[in-house]
């Protein structure tokens, strides 16, 4: 069985061949000036738009948007797979390709031991349900909920008692089972002892594909917080990953059309029981790439289903940017939203199940929720406003896998905001960014920069910061360290992961190039992002420079925030009494105010 190619062999690939020549075999290169450039291979063109960096070994066209390393262009060029484009270099530098064993025997075990450790523990839980003598409170809290005995069972749900060390009496009788315990995040040590990390709690199994137990969430029967409990990450369970319901969904029904993604434990189990057996829930994390991707192996369409009120709204909009890179054609991503206050679970007791099933149908296009999210607070009649949403829309739709699905949604933002195409691929590729960090200190005998061609500057967006971070990076890797200790600003942009997975990289690994990072996220959404990072302005820096680029950036992204914080406060406090405010509110003010006398 041929296993995993090693990331240091492809490392080390990158470092010894030559992107130039590899492209030159195939597309003869011309020399101009640093770079070497062609008529880009990919799209049809008169003049050459497509280059190669010899320096940074990258290639990148302008015209198409084209951008990789040397296996991202052989993939490209030849329709390789990566493991094929990685043999095809291999052979040509003389080099044998290594393959890691998938896994090894004794980690193969240990996660047989905890998974058969979990069964036992989950089938404790419900056996406790039934038989303890604390058990009538758990019935009866389910019972209040209105779940039956059937679905319960189903659902394998159970019931850790209250008591420190129920778990732990039955399942860990010597130090083995207890450390396995442990290890499956099942047992807590502290002060030197042992106790249920679960205790008082309706227990829900998470299952994995297989339909094995791998984590548990459990709640409280009444307000106590935290209201859920989960079990923490162990080598069987990835929070990112797994989805509660998932498996059962997939036993109940033979060939899904769709899968709705709700939000809770409970509304997974309410809709199940109501004839809506396909319904999965992430386990309190936002909806990840992963999840999106394990969704789509199952079923062609997804059903986002958020709450009616201000959290859901924006739980909404980073899911719609979340599944942007997965929309592969053929796919269906919709959303719907419940009314203000109720869940799933509150609304299919209160409407019944046709209606909530007509509802799923009914659910918004993407299409249509993409166009009503980038349109927000922006004029659509106005050319100000046709500006501002194809700023916001043209990157987003970038992130679309290439293909028919991103043609149309590309064409619908023509016909919305009247701009031709090639106006939008201006706006993505020849416009720096639009609110550019304070510049570095040109010399006083530099020319004045070029007048700008393109249409005039567009409406600021934190997009164009971000994305400009990205790029100084990619080009600079060891500027890195200038951000590595400072927190970045939460913001709600797509590009905020990718500078994130950025850092982590380059944390984990400083030697990294640029090629190799283009190589790192080859065919996910953070390589998408990286080769839109490509088409901007490079300035000629170098990593000291990069690294103060990086530095003024970053400051600029806060004081933005901070204007943000600040100008939504005051909005909230025009219409008040300073003397009718809450504490809470006037400390605000407070802080808000003193920062801004001394920005920092
Ligand atoms: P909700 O509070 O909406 O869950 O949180 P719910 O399922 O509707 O809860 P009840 O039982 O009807 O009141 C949604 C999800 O967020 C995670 C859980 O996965 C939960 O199902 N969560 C919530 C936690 O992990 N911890 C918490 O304290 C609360
Ligand atoms: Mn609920």
């Amino acid at each position: 069985m041929k296993g995993l190619i090693p990331q240091h062999f492809i490392d080390e690939l990158l470092a010894r061949v030559d992107i130039v020549e590899v492209v030159d075999r195939r597309v003869p290169l011309k020399k101009t000036g640093q770079n070497y450039t062609a008529r880009c291979p990919f799209h049809d063109e008169k003049t050459p738009s497509f280059s190669v960096n010899p320096d940074k070994q990258f290639y990148y066209c302008f015209g198409c948007g084209a951008g990789g390393n040397a296996i991202g262009f052989l993939m490209e060029y030849e329709r390789l797979e990566f493991p094929q484009a990685i043999d095809t270099l291999a052979t040509v530098a003389g080099l044998e390709v290594p393959r890691e064993r998938v896994e090894n025997p004794e980690k193969a075990s240990k996660r047989k031991d905890l998974h058969s450790l979990m069964a036992q523990a989950a089938e404790h839980y419900q056996q406790q349900l039934k038989h303890h003598q604390d058990s009538r409170r758990a019935k009866d809290y389910l019972i209040k909920r209105g779940l039956t005995g059937e679905i319960a069972k189903a659902f394998q749900v159970g019931f850790a008692p209250p008591g420190w060390d129920n778990l732990l009496q039955e399942l860990g009788s010597d130090e083995q089972s207890r450390q396995l315990l442990i290890d499956a995040g099942m047992l807590i040590s502290g002060d030197n002892k042992l106790y249920d990390r679960f205790r008082d709690r309706i227990m829900f199994p998470i299952l994995d594909n297989r339909g094995q137990v791998v984590a548990f969430g459990g709640r409280v029967l009444g307000d106590d917080k935290p209201k859920y409990l989960n079990s923490p990450e162990t080598e069987i369970f990835h929070k990112g990953r797994e989805l509660y319901g998932l498996y059962q969904a997939r036993k109940a029904v033979r060939n899904l059309e769709r899968l709705i993604i709700v939000e809770g434990y409970m509304d997974v189990v309410a809709l199940a029981q109501h004839g809506i057996p396909y319904a999965v829930a992430t386990l309190g994390t936002a909806t990840s790439e992963d999840h999106l991707r394990k969704v789509f192996r199952y079923c062609p369409e997804v059903v986002f289903c958020f709450d009616g009120d201000e959290a859901g709204r924006k739980a909404a909009r980073r899911a719609m940017e979340t599944v942007l890179p997965v929309m592969e054609d053929g796919r269906q991503a919709r959303f719907l939203f419940m009314p203000d206050g109720e869940d799933p679970d509150t609304q299919i007791r209160a409407i019944g199940t046709s209606r909530f099933e007509q509802q799923i149908l009914n659910a918004k296009p993407l299409e249509d929720y993409f166009f009503e999210a980038v349109s927000e607070g922006a004029n659509a009649d106005s050319l100000e406003g046709k500006a501002r949403i194809s700023k916001r829309a043209a990157p987003l739709i970038q992130l679309l896998p290439a293909g028919v699905y991103r043609e149309l949604m590309m064409d619908a933002l023509s016909r919305r905001t009247g701009l031709s195409a090639s106006a939008l691929h201006n706006i993505l590729q020849n416009n720096p960014p639009a609110d550019p960090p304070p510049p570095e200190p040109r010399a006083t005998n530099a020319a004045p920069p070029p007048k700008n061609v393109a249409p005039a500057p567009l409406p600021s967006s934190k997009r164009d910061t971000l994305l400009y971070m990205i790029s100084l990076l990619l080009l600079h890797p060891s500027a890195a360290p200038a951000l590595q200790d400072e927190s970045l600003p939460e913001l709600d942009s797509p590009y905020l992961t990718t500078l994130k997975s950025i850092l982590a990289l380059l944390e984990k690994r400083p030697e990294s190039s640029t090629a190799m990072m283009l190589g790192h996220w080859q065919g996910q959404a953070e390589g998408e992002v990286l080769t839109l990072a490509l088409s901007l302005e490079k300035p000629n820096y170098d990593g000291e420079k990069a690294a103060s680029a990086l530095q003024e950036c970053l400051q600029h992204l806060r004081q933005r925030q901070h204007q943000r914080e600040l100008s939504s406060t005051v909005d909230k406090l025009r219409n008040a009494n300073y003397a009718d405010l809450s504490e809470g509110d006037k400390q605000k003010l407070k802080e808000l105010l003193s920062r801004k006398a001394s920005p920092d």
